[in-house]
């Protein structure tokens, strides 16, 4: 099959492949997705065949406006509305409670679902209209760092897809944060673009689930199943380096070895001269450092690098999105400078 590439201005078109049951690169402004029909059971099972996706990890609907959270979810409590109001349009998924039109390939069996209403205006053009929810996971082959780019998607998703639309590169680059409504405290399955504090603010109190900062014990279960696999893992170990940003490059130079790859801030990259570097931005800005992270990660996959050094900012703001991210695919293997 070939994959039909559309421009952004080619809405209608991108609407029908949607209609029709097909499966649509669709950009957002965390990462490409890989959207269908999410009302329709067997777009939605070709979604996780085109990413040899396990079929226990549910996914997210992504609708137009707020008022559409009534049509699938249920026993919807007000934080829904008051995070909605604040954040939406915007990368944050809120899970509910969910009602019986939501099919069960969407929701992998679970009572709740996922649920997001995307900021970028293509992607909003395009749902407006389809007219449907989107069912839609990141563009990525499962286990591959998520696209940020057309060309990122096209390099998984070549010939496995419909047609993929070119939002150009995307504003956030880490996938959308996920907040858990139906306990209390609510509680953060997944740190993205909208920040703990940021909810905190809203929320009151949040509770962390523990899959964010750590690798899980056997016989422990994520919140959310997809926290669970080894997701962005390049084809050599990586090894994250915490601490002062300046310690911490010092502690990569003197334990890098020839054929050894590192990801770092921007100041350092002239410690590692003669190594494949990825920067991923100044020390000071882990928004940067969010838009670049996976195509780092996708970089290093594509060379033959024996391991890789990686810099992590520290977890405050949207850095908490940018270390858990790292620190996957890293297995959670960290030092300390
Ligand atoms: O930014 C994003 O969220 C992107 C763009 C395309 O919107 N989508 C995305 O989808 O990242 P995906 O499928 O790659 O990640 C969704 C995560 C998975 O870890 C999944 O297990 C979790 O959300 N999830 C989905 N439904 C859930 C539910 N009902 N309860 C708990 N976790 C859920
Ligand atoms: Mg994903």
């Amino acid at each position: 099959m070939h994959t039909l590439r559309l421009n952004a201005g080619q809405v209608e078109e991108a609407a029908a492949i949607l209609r029709r049951g097909g499966l649509l690169g669709i950009p957002t402004e965390t990462v490409y997705g890989l959207g269908a029909n999410g009302l329709d059971g067997q777009a939605v099972a070709h979604i996780f065949e085109a990413k040899g996706r396990p079929q226990d990890n549910p996914l997210i609907l992504h609708i137009p406006t707020a008022d559409w959270l009534e049509r699938y979810c249920e026993d919807i409590p007000a934080a829904a509305y008051t995070l909605a109001e604040r954040f939406w349009p915007g990368p944050l998924t809120m899970i509910l409670r969910h009602k019986p039109i939501v099919p069960r390939g969407v929701t992998a069996g679970l009572d709740t679902v996922g649920m997001r209403c995307p900021a970028h205006p293509v992607c909003r053009a395009i749902l407006a209209a389809a007219d449907l929810p989107v069912a839609a996971p990141s563009g990525n082959t499962s286990g591959r760092p998520s696209p940020t780019n057309m060309a990122d998607m096209l390099e998984d998703m070549e010939g496995k897809i419909d047609g993929i639309v070119d939002g150009g590169p995307c504003q956030v680059g880490v996938e959308s944060t996920i907040i858990d409504l139906t306990e209390q405290p609510p509680r953060l399955l997944r740190p993205g673009g909208v920040t703990l504090e940021e909810l905190e603010e809203v929320l009151g109190e949040v509770a962390v689930d523990p899959a964010v900062t750590r690798l899980m014990g056997a016989g422990e279960q994520p919140r959310a199943p997809g926290m669970k696999y080894r997701h962005y893992a390049p084809k050599a170990p990586v090894t994250v380096v915490q601490g002062e940003p300046a310690d911490g490059a010092r502690y990569i130079r003197r334990h890098l070895a020839d054929g050894d790859g590192v990801i770092c801030f921007n100041e350092f990259v002239p410690l590692f001269e003669g190594h494949p570097v990825e920067p991923i931005g100044p020390k000071d800005d882990p928004a940067e450092q969010a838009r670049r992270v996976f195509d780092a990660l996708r970089y290093f996959d594509g060379t033959d690098v024996t391991h890789i050094w990686a810099q992590c900012p520290d977890r405050s703001g949207i850095g908490l999105a940018v270390a858990n991210r790292l620190n996957k695919a890293a297995g959670f293997h960290i030092v300390q400078a």
